[in-house]
């Protein structure tokens, strides 16, 4: 197959849900991992830092008492800190800086019983300086500390600083835990979408091929049965689109195929009877009167087979839209009048008699002249050539409602009964014409935006064109 692998759209859309969710979940572990991580630490110091507030004067309050033993001291903070649910160790300001520079705190007390205790000089001399509450972070044998140091303060001294402890560590462990689900959410994610994208994308491929496949067939020349629609969405509408496409072609098609045998049988059957006579005028005795009677006979199927040929021209024009339309201000009773006096010839008795009804002044139309008597010229040979001697032939005109009319009416014995007479190479029987003056006349009045109607007479056939009127506004 020419369908090159790596570019087909299955691939595509595969590799795009891919690269969605990967993107989706990138961002996920690098934005906000992190930003809940950090959210729930703040959290955490913001917790502790109400805890101190709120242990602040309990606190304040042990400081002056030079009554209450250091066991006692301890003992007390331990209970603060047992309620406040944190490690409280407090520190006392170095008041001679004798002891070294480095280390300007002293632990008064810790509120657990271990040898290490969570220094931070660092947040205590921050708190300490700016006679606030400082928050941080520490470490204790590899423990993260959430800390916050709160000066204490009494008689306007503050010698004291308590520092608020607690672990991080479940902050941790809650987000390494959230790490390792969204990991292997990612996985399952990915997994899925190279799965899902690949199916949806085959499914949709496969549609598409199908397609493609129909399209070839039909492109060959070879008509297939209407692919099934089986579903609503925008290929499920390119496919009925498609099957309609084909239905349309396939009438085109059948058209095409009817109209080009019909037409060269049409041709064929004067070109051979002329051959046939051709034939027989070589016979050197022929008398002078039936060689005078077979050239008129073929003077006559020259003059069918030119007019065929013009026909024939006038429809695949029509058809292949390529008839230059003039429209003006045409007087429909002015064009009516010189088309009959063409006829005017021919018009000897016994042949119908052609009369004319038509207003003064005249009835304009918007049409194009030299087809608007084309038309005029079919209907009224119509009405000569396919009713009795000795009858009447009546064009009249007229106007209503922005429609300009033009009727021409006979005496004749009326339509040959369900049969379509604007179809191409559709005749009455007996008659010797092609078939295609009704239908060239049609599809002329539809291209300048009229139309043909026939009209039920108690006698004779009534053939009315109708046009747009002309008022005179749209002139120059
Ligand atoms: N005025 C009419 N009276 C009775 N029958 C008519 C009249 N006009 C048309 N028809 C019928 O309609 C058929 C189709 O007419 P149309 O003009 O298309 O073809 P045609 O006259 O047979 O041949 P062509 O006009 O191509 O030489 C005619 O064969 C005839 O049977
Ligand atoms: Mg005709």
């Amino acid at each position: 197959m020419r369908r090159p692998r790596l570019r087909s759209l299955r691939n595509k859309l595969a590799l795009l849900f891919l690269g969605i969710t990967a993107i989706a979940l990138t961002v996920m572990y690098v934005a906000v991992v992190p930003q809940l991580e950090s959210n729930l630490r703040a959290q955490k110091l913001a917790d502790l830092e109400r805890v101190a507030n709120g242990a602040e004067s309990a606190l304040e309050g042990l400081m002056g008492r030079e009554d209450i033993s250091a066991q006692e001291l301890d003992r007390r903070v331990r209970s603060i800190a047992d309620s406040a649910g944190a490690r409280i160790t407090l520190l006392g300001v170095q008041q001679s800086r004798q002891s070294g520079p480095e280390e300007p705190f002293y632990v008064i007390t810790d509120t657990r019983e271990e040898p290490e205790v969570p220094q931070n000089p660092a947040l205590a001399r921050r708190a300490a300086g700016s006679g606030a509450l400082a928050r941080g972070q520490g470490a204790l044998d590899g423990e993260e500390l959430g800390q916050v140091a709160q000066p204490l303060s009494f008689r306007g001294e503050s010698n004291w600083v308590a520092l608020y402890s607690r672990s991080l560590e479940d902050v941790s462990d809650t987000v390494s835990l959230i790490r390792n689900r969204l990991l292997l959410a990612t996985a399952a994610a990915l997994l899925l979408a190279l799965i899902g994208g690949y199916g949806v994308a085959q499914a949709l491929a496969r549609r598409v091929r199908r397609l493609e496949a129909g399209a070839e067939q039909v492109a060959a020349g070879n008509f297939i049965e209407p692919l099934p629609v089986d579903s609503e969405d925008e290929l499920g509408q390119l496919t009925r689109t498609f099957n309609e496409m084909q239905q349309q072609l396939r009438r085109v098609d059948v058209a095409r195929k009817d109209f080009v045998a019909t037409a060269s049988h049409e041709l064929r059957t004067p070109i051979f009877s002329l051959g046939g006579f051709v034939e027989l005028l070589r016979d050197e005795e022929l008398d002078e009167a039936t060689r005078r009677e077979f050239i008129d006979t073929m003077a006559e199927q020259v003059e069918r087979l030119q007019k065929l040929a013009v026909d024939l021209l006038d429809l695949s024009r029509l058809d292949a839209g390529s008839v230059q339309l003039e429209c003006e201000p045409v007087d429909l009773s002015e064009v009516a009048r010189a088309v009959t006096s063409e006829f005017l010839p021919v018009l000897t008795p016994p042949r119908p008699e052609v009369q004319l009804r038509l207003p003064e002044p005249g009835v304009q139309a918007r049409c194009d002249r030299g087809r608007v008597a084309q038309i005029i010229r079919i209907l009224i040979d119509n009405a000569l050539t396919h009713t009795p001697e000795r009858t009447q032939v009546t064009v009249t005109s007229g106007r209503s409602n922005g429609t300009a009319r033009l009727t021409v009416a006979d005496e004749g014995p009326g339509l040959p009964a369900e049969t379509q007479v604007f179809e191409r190479f559709t005749t009455g029987q007996n008659t010797r014409g092609a078939g295609l003056g009704l239908a060239i006349a049609v599809e002329l009045a539809e291209r300048m935006d009229g139309d043909i109607r026939t009209e039920a007479r108690p006698v004779g056939t009534a053939f009315t064109l109708r046009l747009p009127a002309d008022d005179g506004a749209s002139g120059p």
